[in-house]
């Protein structure tokens, strides 16, 4: 045995995922485990769904976390409610709208995909003409916020789209979720997922999801099974349902939940429009001392996610070096470019509890010192300076 008990590094992280956890959310995880049973837990539950729905700005009865990562919330949402033979249109930005192709396939669907470039938002005059060309089509889907590109496409418009043709939504709002606007039942989302380990400032692991009556009417309406017995909501719901007579499904991660309800509590102290601010404040403060220090984002301004910020590698500098020293001199974790974006761009995230002054004033003089160091022309006390102006508003 190398590890007798693992203590992991002192860490800063500030890439795309999982962010820095609040010590409050770390406190609850470690309070004893109970019965996932316990009247006291089925009492927590109910109220970790009204706190969800907060969050979600919805009153989706439906509306719980999935036992597991954000990709199963995406697994869950495809597999209720895309029956065989369904043609399902996915719009594709970034490597997460490819994943929802694979999951319309595994699904039985047929998928037709809108394909835009990455770091670019979702174009609405592409996704009305494929929907034009497909009249037969039963659903829309899309990633709200690209965590690929750092890039937001504009979700009410989509949905608006999407129904006009009869088609039920599934947006992907992992990144977004408690961190920039995100409103289900303003703008009739039908069903949504996100994660615990972004803007929420929890541990990995859980997936809250959200099913308005059109999409539940769909799951409840197939004429086959669901093809996985763990995810299917129509079994999930007796478990977490509202019937007074909880039945046994699967044993719920009792202390993360603790965790999760501790940090929706954070999130509604905090209120969820004063989460969205804080998250655009400190995006426009480390914008600010990159930009100082001579680097460039990879969206245009209009279209960029306040919560990760894709930077482009400057020419002749070794991104994977700069990473690696990163995490070994300054014990700061920020992301690597993904897919076609591989060695072009870093992921800077602020998410969540990672969203705050220190971790901006951190990653700018890092980078400035580091860069400076390897012969990159980056004037860090003047980007340190403009952070700080920026903070101050
Ligand atoms: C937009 C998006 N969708 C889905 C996922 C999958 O979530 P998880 O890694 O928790 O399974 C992620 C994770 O980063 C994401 O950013």
């Amino acid at each position: 045995m190398t590890i007798p008990s693992f203590r992991p590094p002192v860490r800063t992280l500030m890439g795309p995922g999982p962010a820095d956890v609040h010590p409050r959310v770390l406190a609850a995880l470690a309070r004893p485990t109970i019965g996932h049973l316990d009247p006291a837990f089925l009492a927590m539950m109910d109220e970790l769904k009204e706190l969800l729905r907060a969050a979600f700005l919805s009153d989706n009865l439906l509306t719980m976390p999935v036992s597991a990562p954000g990709s199963a919330g995406m697994e869950t949402c495809f597999i209720n409610l895309v029956e065989p033979g369904d043609k399902v249109v996915v719009c594709v930005n970034g490597l997460f709208g490819t994943r929802m192709v694979e999951n319309v396939v595994r699904a039985g669907g047929q998928p037709v995909v809108v394909a835009d470039p990455w770091g670019r938002a979702v174009d609405p005059n592409k996704l009305d003409e494929t929907l034009r060309a497909n009249p037969g089509a039963a659903l829309v889907a899309f990633v709200q916020a690209e965590t690929s590109t750092g890039v937001c496409s504009d979700a009410a418009a989509l949905v608006e789209i999407a129904h006009r043709h009869g088609c039920l939504t599934i947006v992907d709002a992992v990144t977004s979720l408690g961190g920039s606007e995100l409103r289900l039942d303003a703008w009739q989302v039908d069903a949504c997922y996100s994660g615990s380990q972004k803007c929420l400032s929890c541990t990995p692991g859980l997936a809250p999801v959200s099913f308005n009556e059109r999409a539940l009417a769909k799951i409840k309406g197939r004429k086959t099974k669901v093809r996985s017995w763990f995810l299917d909501l129509n079994l999930v719901m007796g478990y977490w349902g509202s019937e007074q007579r909880r039945t046994y499904h699967h044993t719920a991660p009792v202390n993360a939940l603790y965790g999760l309800h501790e940090a929706l509590v954070m999130l509604e102290e905090e209120g969820l429009e004063n989460a969205w601010a804080r998250h655009r404040r400190n995006h426009l403060a480390l914008r600010a001392g990159l930009e100082a220090l001579g680097l460039e984002l990879l969206v245009p301004e209009a279209e960029r996610l306040p919560q990760l910020n894709a930077v482009r590698v400057p020419a002749g500098v070794d991104e994977a070096l700069v990473r690696a020293r990163l995490l070994q001199e300054y014990g700061l974790e920020i992301g690597a470019g993904l897919g076609e974006l591989a060695g072009k761009v870093w992921r800077i995230g602020l998410l969540g509890y990672s969203s705050r002054p220190a971790n901006i004033l951190l990653c700018v003089a890092a980078l400035g010192t580091l860069l400076s160091d390897l012969g990159h022309r980056a004037p860090t006390g003047e980007a340190l300076d403009q952070v700080q102006m920026a903070l101050a508003g």
